[in-house]
C-alpha cells in the first residue's frame, strides 16, 4: 500500500514537471519570436518537451514494470535518466542574450542554460578547446551527451568538467574510476590525464557498456591512457597495488563505503576521493554511510557540490 502511494507521488511529480516544461516551452517560443530567432529549435532533440511527452507513456510503463518486479536499481536509473533529460531540455531552452558556445559543444544561438539546482555554467561558460586534440575530445563528449545517454547513467556535463578540473589541478598520475558505463566520465578524466602524463584505471561490471566504452575511448583518441577492468569492482580493486591520486566512485550506491575502505589506503596524501550522486543528508541507501565515513574521519576534509548530480570531493590530508 505504502509502495503504491510512493509510486503515485513519483508519477504525480513527473506529470507536474511535464506541465511546467510545456509552459516554459511556450514562454521560450514567445521570447524567441521576439528575438527573431528559432528559440525552440531544440524541440526535436532528445529531451525536448515533445519528445518527453511522447515517450512518457512508455517510460511510465517501464517504471511500473520495474516497480512490480521490485527492481529498485532500474527504478533508480530511470528516475536519474528523467532528471538528466529534464536538465538537457532546460539547457536547450534558450533565452535572452544567447550564451557563448564552444566548438563541438552545443549549437550556436542557444541562450543561457539553467542546469539542475541553479547551475548555469555549462551553458553560459562552456568548455573551450585550446587545441585540435581538445576539440576532438570535446566533440566526442558532445556526441555521447546527445546520442548515447539513454541507459548509461552518465554524469551531467557540469560534473564531467569538475572531474577534469580537479584531476588536472592535482596533477594526477593515476585515476581510479568505479563505474565506467560507456566511458563518458572517463573521457572527461582523460582530458586532464593527457596533460598530467597520467592514466585511468576504470572498472565496469556490464559487458555491453564496457564494450561501448572501449569504442568511445578509441574514437576520442584516449584509449592508450585507459585500462578498463571488466568485472565486479569490489573484488577487482583489491588487486590494485599502485598509488592513486584521484578515486571516482560512481557505481552501486550500497558499495560506496566498501570502495572507500579498499581504496583509501592507496590514495596518496593530497589526493582526492570524489563520489557521485551524493547529497549531504544521505538520501539513498548506502550514501548516508558514505557521507558519515568521509565527514567523521579527521584525516579527511570533504566538501559537497550541489550542482549536477551531487558530488562530494574528499581530500586525504597531508
Ligand atoms: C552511474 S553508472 C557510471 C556512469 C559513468 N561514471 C559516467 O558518468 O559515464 C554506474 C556503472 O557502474 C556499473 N557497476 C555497478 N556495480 C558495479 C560493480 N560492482 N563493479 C563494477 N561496475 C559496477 C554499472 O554497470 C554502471 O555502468
Amino acid at each position: 500500500m505504502l509502495k503504491k502511494i510512493l509510486l503515485g507521488i513519483i508519477v504525480g511529480v513527473l506529470l507536474a514537471g511535464v506541465v511546467i516544461l510545456t509552459i516554459q516551452e511556450q514562454a521560450n517560443a514567445a521570447a524567441a519570436r521576439e528575438r527573431g530567432t528559432a528559440g525552440s529549435r531544440d524541440q526535436g532533440r532528445q529531451g525536448g518537451p515533445g519528445a518527453m511527452r511522447a515517450g512518457l507513456g512508455t517510460w511510465l510503463d517501464e517504471l511500473t514494470k520495474a516497480y512490480e518486479q521490485n527492481d529498485r536499481e532500474k527504478m533508480g536509473q530511470m528516475l536519474e535518466e528523467m532528471k538528466q533529460r529534464r536538465q538537457r531540455f532546460q539547457r536547450g531552452m534558450g533565452g535572452p542574450g544567447g550564451g557563448r558556445r564552444p566548438e563541438g559543444m552545443g549549437r550556436p544561438g542557444q541562450g543561457p542554460l539553467m542546469m539542475g539546482r541553479g547551475d548555469t555554467s555549462a551553458a553560459e561558460y562552456p568548455p573551450l578547446s585550446k587545441s585540435e586534440e581538445e576539440k576532438k575530445i570535446l566533440g566526442v563528449l558532445d556526441d555521447m551527451d546527445k546520442n548515447q545517454r539513454r541507459g548509461m547513467m552518465n554524469v551531467p556535463i557540469a560534473d564531467g568538467r569538475l572531474l577534469r578540473l580537479h584531476t588536472e589541478s592535482v596533477g594526477a598520475k593515476h585515476v581510479v574510476e568505479i563505474g565506467t558505463s560507456n566511458g563518458y566520465s572517463g573521457i572527461w578524466f582523460c582530458l586532464a590525464l593527457r596533460k598530467t602524463g597520467g592514466k585511468l584505471t576504470t572498472y565496469e561490471i556490464d559487458a555491453r557498456r564496457a564494450s561501448l566504452a572501449r569504442e568511445n575511448f578509441k574514437r576520442a583518441g584516449v584509449d592508450k591512457l585507459v585500462t578498463l577492468v571488466e568485472g565486479d569492482a569490489h573484488k577487482e580493486v583489491t588487486k590494485l597495488k599502485e598509488a592513486v591520486d584521484v578515486v571516482f566512485i560512481d557505481a552501486d550506491k550500497e558499495g560506496y563505503t566498501d570502495y572507500l575502505k579498499k581504496l583509501l589506503p592507496l590514495v596518496r596524501e593530497g589526493g582526492l576521493i570524489i563520489a557521485h550522486n551524493i547529497s549531504m543528508r544521505g538520501g539513498r541507501s548506502g550514501i548516508a554511510d558514505y557521507v558519515k565515513a568521509v565527514t567523521t574521519n579527521p584525516d579527511l576534509e570533504t566538501v559537497f557540490y550541489g550542482q549536477g548530480g551531487g558530488v562530494s570531493v574528499t581530500l586525504k590530508k597531508r
